[in-house]
């Protein structure tokens, strides 16, 4: 049966769940004060990496299970809809010595499992010789992976979404109860989904507290490299190095993960770190003979604010309302999982008011 839906928020979370949800029959509005091709520090979605790479601890059985899913959707995404924006390529994650918890590999639950394709520990000869760094590099993982082309994928899901019927309202939704009557139709929506992502803080009078950015420097670089890396970056406690190569050349270079701080004001001092780094620990992207330049070309220099949270997402349903935010960073290789858990809410929802 289609019942009426209004999805909050067009980031990548909104807009899968809007997918989900209009593949399940259900006829979709969605609203949103930013939609693909906005560029807004607000806007979480475009300033993403974005690759899979799981951060679950071996015991964090939820989020292994909201990754999960993600993996062998976007591979086939990558092998089947080229019009996606979404490529396989090698990762590496390169750990150091104090990184190891209890003398293991941390988010490496997936090594062991078969769905991650061509996934291994390295050998100690894989590794980058750091002899001139304290923390030694001591093991690796390597698997092939996803990197998704942010602006190239939100644009795809939205096709898809009006392919399906679905429609997008552009409007800043000031209180709960008004998101009710904003459904297409003219009719009241039977269910909300809040996909609201940091502005969750805001959102609506009841502000939830708990939302926090976790705010992330990146640069987009036009260099390209034939696989993309992620290690630590010791002395500067929430900076790290990644570079993930996309689909249409160039590549994005994080990274930070610093709690609690607004400003999208670019730090110079860091993006000089991050450019020192990228030449140092991939050299390939500025090796004329791979056709790179032989200097890191810059095309933006900018910043996103991860829609963090205490306690973790907040992925429940409180009557009407399906509350889906907070994912922190691993909005894209977390939203099929979410996707998921929405449309069984949702359908558990339309049971439940039949009877
Ligand atoms: C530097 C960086 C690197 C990242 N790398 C990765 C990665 O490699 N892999 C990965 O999986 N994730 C990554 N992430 C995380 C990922 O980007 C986020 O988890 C994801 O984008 C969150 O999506 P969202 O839809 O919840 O939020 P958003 O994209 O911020 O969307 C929120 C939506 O809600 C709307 N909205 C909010 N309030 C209202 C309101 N009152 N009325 C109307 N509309 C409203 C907004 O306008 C917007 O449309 C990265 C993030 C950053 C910043
Ligand atoms: C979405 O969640 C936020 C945070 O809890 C809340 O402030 C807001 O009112 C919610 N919006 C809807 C439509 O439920
Ligand atoms: C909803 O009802 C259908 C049909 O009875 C059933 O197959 C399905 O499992 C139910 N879903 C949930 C989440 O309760």
């Amino acid at each position: 049966m289609t019942h009426k839906v209004v999805v909050i928020g067009a980031g990548v979370v909104g807009l899968t769940a809007a997918l989900y949800l209009l593949e399940k029959g259900h006829d979709v509005t969605m609203v949103a004060k930013n939609i693909p091709g906005d560029i807004d520090i607000e806007y979480t979605s475009i300033f993403a990496g974005a690759n899979w790479m799981s951060f679950a601890q071996d015991d964090e059985i939820f989020y292994q299970e909201l990754d999960r899913p993600g993996y062998g959707y976007f591979m086939n995404l990558a092998r089947n809809e080229p019009q996606s924006g979404v490529h396989i390529i090698p990762h590496h994650c390169y750990f150091r010595k104090s990184q190891l918890v209890n003398g293991k590999v941390p988010y490496a639950w997936y090594v062991k499992e078969s769905f991650v394709e061509n996934v291994r520990y390295l050998e100690k000869s894989e590794l980058p010789s750091n002899e001139d760094e304290d923390d030694e590099f001591v093991a690796g993982v390597s698997f092939d992976t996803v990197t998704i082309s942010t602006n190239i994928y939100l644009h795809y899901l939205l096709q898809k979404i009006y392919a399906l019927g679905g429609t997008l309202k552009r409007k800043t939704i000031k209180h709960i109860d008004d998101a009710y009557n904003l459904h297409h139709s003219g009719e009241k929506a039977e269910i909300v989904v809040n996909c609201s992502g940091l502005l969750s803080r805001f959102l609506g009078g009841v502000e939830d507290e708990k939302s926090y950015p976790i705010r992330g420097q990146i640069l987009l670089i036009r260099n390209s490299a034939k696989k993309q890396l992620f290690l630590t970056t010791p002395g500067f406690k929430d900076e790290s190095l990644y570079i993930f190569p996309r689909k249409e050349g160039g590549s994005i270079v994080g990274g930070t993960f610093i709690p609690n701080q607004w400003s999208g004001v670019v730090d110079p001092e860091l993006a000089k770190r991050m450019i020192a780094r990228a030449k140092k620990y991939l050299p390939e992207l500025v090796d004329p003979k791979l056709g790179n330049d032989p200097e890191i070309d810059v095309y933006r220099y900018t910043v996103g604010l991860r829609p963090g949270r205490e306690g973790g997402p907040r992925i429940e349903r409180v009557g009407s309302i399906i509350h889906n935010y907070g994912i922190a960073g691993s909005g894209y290789q977390a939203s099929i999982g979410l996707s998921q858990l929405v449309v069984r809410f949702a359908e558990e929802f339309f049971n439940r008011s039949k009877l």
